[in-house]
């Protein structure tokens, strides 16, 4: 009944202990985790006035030192979160067999893919995680096979979010001491954009799995939200201990992906993140990808090298080659852009 319905398939069988695919290693494990979380925080900015210098200061400084920062009061109302949230939850609880429809390789073309874990084929070990990612191309496919079940919603949230990526690029460029975001960027930073719901069903040995792996994302820049759950773990400074993002109500959580850091030479950071599911409670997280166009050929941004007379750290490279490498492998830490 169950079978190819992926973790929630598993996890409604009433399993008590999770099948060995799912078994980590012990170093990536929660208890892993536990013996090693962080006390301190990722920083949260208000951002009600986005000309306050105080405002691009502190998330400048965020995506220098930790990578990741939650915004608030970012102008989305909380229904419109709560909206897609349930949406969400409305897809991942249909019959297996409407959701096979969409059941896809992250890799292959179409605008609607449901997959399990990250990329099972090339995985050791599975993820307890099922997801639909849902892709932007354009304004004239947009949104062309999302599910209806949950296709206004994702729009909504979306085109609302934009208006954020757009701020938040703004202020990262001029913390580089360039010009800021403008149409002329968007082939570079965001064009490909890809909102993804990831469903983490409760999960009977939370100690042994993990929900996502540690990785960095492929992405330019990231926006993600969370429900009240928690279970997101970023990487330190000192690259040693874990800092647990908490789940706060009407926040977003930001972070740099792998090709902000390349553009950037290095300035803003993509840090290492994982997630550990929950004994008894499903999460629901939904995160926006916010990509260079496929053909596009992303450096280190030469106006920023012109500028300090620094030499790039990074080779150039296509960003669908870059996009390409990072499902050929399975998450093993920030080993992608490295
Ligand atoms: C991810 O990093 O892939 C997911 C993050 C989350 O669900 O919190
Ligand atoms: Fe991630």
């Amino acid at each position: 009944v169950n079978k190819g319905h992926g973790v929630k398939g598993l996890a409604a069988m009433g399993l008590t202990t999770v099948p060995r695919n799912y078994v980590q290693p012990f170093e990536e494990r929660l208890e892993a985790t536990k013996d090693n979380v962080s006390d301190e925080s990722i920083p949260v900015v208000d951002v009600s006035n986005w000309d306050d210098p105080a405002v691009a200061d502190s998330i400048c400084e965020a995506s220098r030192k930790y990578g990741f920062f939650q915004i608030i009061n970012h102008g989305i109302p909380v229904e419109v979160l709560d909206e897609v949230q349930a949406a969400a939850h409305r897809f991942f609880e249909m019959p297996a067999a409407e959701k096979v429809k969409f059941k896809r390789d992250p890799t292959a073309p179409g605008t609607a893919k449901l997959g399990t874990s990250f990329s099972p084929s090339k995985e050791k070990v599975m993820e307890w995680k099922d997801y639909l990612s849902l892709q932007y191309f354009s304004e004239e496919t947009a949104a062309a096979d999302w599910p209806p079940i949950c296709k206004n919603e994702a729009l909504e949230y979306f085109k609302r979010a934009q208006v954020i990526i757009r701020r938040i690029y703004d202020v990262l460029l001029k913390g580089l001491n360039l010009k800021g975001f403008d149409k002329s960027k968007e082939s570079l930073l965001m064009s490909w954009i890809a909102v993804n719901f990831n469903y983490y069903p409760s999960c009977p040995n939370p100690e042994l799995t993990v929900g996502v792996g540690r990785h960095s994302d492929g992405s330019a820049l990231t926006v993600l939200l969370q429900d009240d759950v928690g279970g997101l773990f970023v990487r330190a400074p000192d690259g040693e201990s874990w800092i647990h993002v908490p789940p706060t109500r009407g926040a977003l959580v930001i972070n740099i992906g792998d090709i902000l850091q390349l553009l950037s030479n290095g300035r803003y950071k993509s840090i290492e993140h994982k997630v550990v599911p929950n004994l008894r409670k499903t999460r629901v997280s939904i995160a926006i990808f916010v990509n260079p166009a496929a053909h596009q050929v992303v450096a280190p941004l030469p106006e920023l090298l012109e500028s300090t007379g620094e030499k790039p750290l990074y080779r150039e490279i296509v960003f669908l080659d870059y996009f390409k490498y990072f499902f050929s492998k399975g998450h093993d830490g920030k080993a992608t852009i490295d």
